[in-house]
């Protein structure tokens, strides 16, 4: 009886199971609009107060909490329901089963009272079930989620080639190579060829959007062609150990990465400990100094072990920059991409770390992308693109003297 009457009450619960399941999706996903807005908030903290416009955002964040609020009530509600209601139904059900002993069969109570009480610890444990599956379906939101990252983590993994790669010593070449983000964006990079000596300099100039930074995360092997090839040393990119061939890859992007740590553990990146280890102290000293940066660090009270706060917040901008090249210096990379590297800076800084990249001219792979054509006049080869196509390449010299070149164009507007 408790079996049966248990599971037609299970079936009465499936309503409430699906509004708290309903609930526990709404909440997982405001949950994560919530920290969106948090984190955003913090990382733009300092230009939204200084323009006053922390109330635009104030304003979503405090609807967010209280639609949470009020999710997370419901969810509350719903399970004090269902501890409620499980007691009367199980003394109802017994006061039936007692009217029935009593009037209808004229049977007398006591030879059933035992089994009132088994029905009783029966039925209870059977709402029991109800009770867990909707703690669980609270979570299921979460759990949903979870389960989407995870699945999209393994369709989106980098199947790794396994061929180790030596030290870099002969070129990368691109052959015919297609790039887009999604079909639906449409190609990013179009019919790209062209080859990367070891230790030429090259410089990729073009219109912002023109797909540079782009074919620099195709060299880096964080993007995968659409088509086409790219081989690293006579190897195809698919078949290579990535790790082995980024460990040889120097990066300053466009977006500076500055960690909250002393500024020479910033540099050297916690390989050692830089204030028991004179040789590696040396290293990071040098590296400052061919970045341009090691005067400001001398400057500070706590020298290279000043801390520069979160993000860098402590340096300007130009010094945040700096400071990631130097780190991109001290790793002494076989290939160094300096992504529009100095544009945030000073001339004077500038030019004194284009001295240090001209030295490493001959002895790395450079790979330079800037608006300041200035910055590029003693490159091996310009490729200049053009909405994601390679529409010309030469010295830079001999693109400036051509007739008609987009390269002499782009060079007398900056003269300007
Ligand atoms: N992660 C991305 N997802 C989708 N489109 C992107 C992404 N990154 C860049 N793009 C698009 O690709 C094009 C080339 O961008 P990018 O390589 O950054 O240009 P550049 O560095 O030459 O200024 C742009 O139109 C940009 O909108
Ligand atoms: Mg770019």
């Amino acid at each position: 009886m408790a079996l049966l009457l248990g599971l037609v009450l299970l079936m009465l619960f499936r309503w409430l199971n699906h509004y708290v399941r309903q609930l526990s999706r709404q909440t997982a996903q405001e949950s994560g609009r919530l920290a969106k807005y948090l984190i955003q908030t913090l990382h733009a903290f300092k230009y939204l107060r200084a323009t006053g416009q922390i109330p635009k955002l104030k304003h979503g964040i405090t609807a967010s909490i209280s639609r949470l609020t009020g999710y997370e009530m419901r969810r509350g509600i719903a399970d004090a329901f269902t501890r409620a209601i499980s007691e009367p139904i199980a003394v109802v059900f017994i006061m039936l089963i007692v009217m029935a002993q009593l009037l209808y069969f004229e049977q007398p109570l006591v030879p059933i009272l035992v089994s009132i009480v088994l029905f009783y610890r029966a039925i209870n444990s059977i709402l029991g079930i109800q009770h867990s599956w909707q703690s669980t379906l609270d979570h299921i939101g979460s759990l949903e989620l979870l389960h989407t990252e995870f699945t999209q983590l393994k369709q989106h993994q980098e199947a790794d080639g396994g061929h180790q790669l030596g030290p870099f010593s002969q070129a990368i070449r691109l052959q015919n190579l297609h790039f887009g983000y999604s079909p639906e964006l449409g190609p990013v990079l179009k019919d790209i060829s062209l080859d990367i000596p070891a230790q030429s300099s090259i410089a990729l100039v073009g219109e912002s959007g023109a797909g540079k930074s782009t074919l620099v995360d195709l060299l880096s092997l964080t993007l995968q062609p659409s088509s086409g090839e790219l081989l690293i040393d006579g190897v195809n990119a698919a078949q290579l150990n990535r790790t082995s061939w980024r460990q040889q890859i120097g990066y300053v992007s466009q977006e500076t990465v500055v960690f909250d740590d002393s500024i020479a553990n910033n540099i050297c990146l916690w390989q050692g400990d830089p204030q028991q280890d004179p040789q590696l102290m040396a290293q990071i000293e040098q590296a400052a100094r061919q970045a341009h940066i090691a005067h400001f660090i001398q400057t500070l009270p706590e020298g290279y072990h000043s801390l520069v706060g979160d993000r860098g917040l402590r340096l300007s901008g130009g010094q945040r920059q700096r400071l990631f090249i130097a780190r991109e210096l001290f790793r002494q990379p076989r290939l160094l991409i300096l992504d529009e590297a100095t544009s945030a800076l000073d001339s004077e800084s500038e030019q004194a770390i284009q001295q240090s990249i001209d030295a490493l001219k001959g002895k790395t792979t450079l790979v330079i992308i800037a608006h300041r054509l200035s910055t590029i006049r003693d490159v091996d080869r310009v490729y200049v693109f053009d909405q994601g196509r390679l529409v010309e390449q030469g010295g830079y010299a001999e693109l400036c003297a051509r007739p008609n070149s987009r390269f002499a164009k782009l060079v007398a507007l900056q003269k300007l």
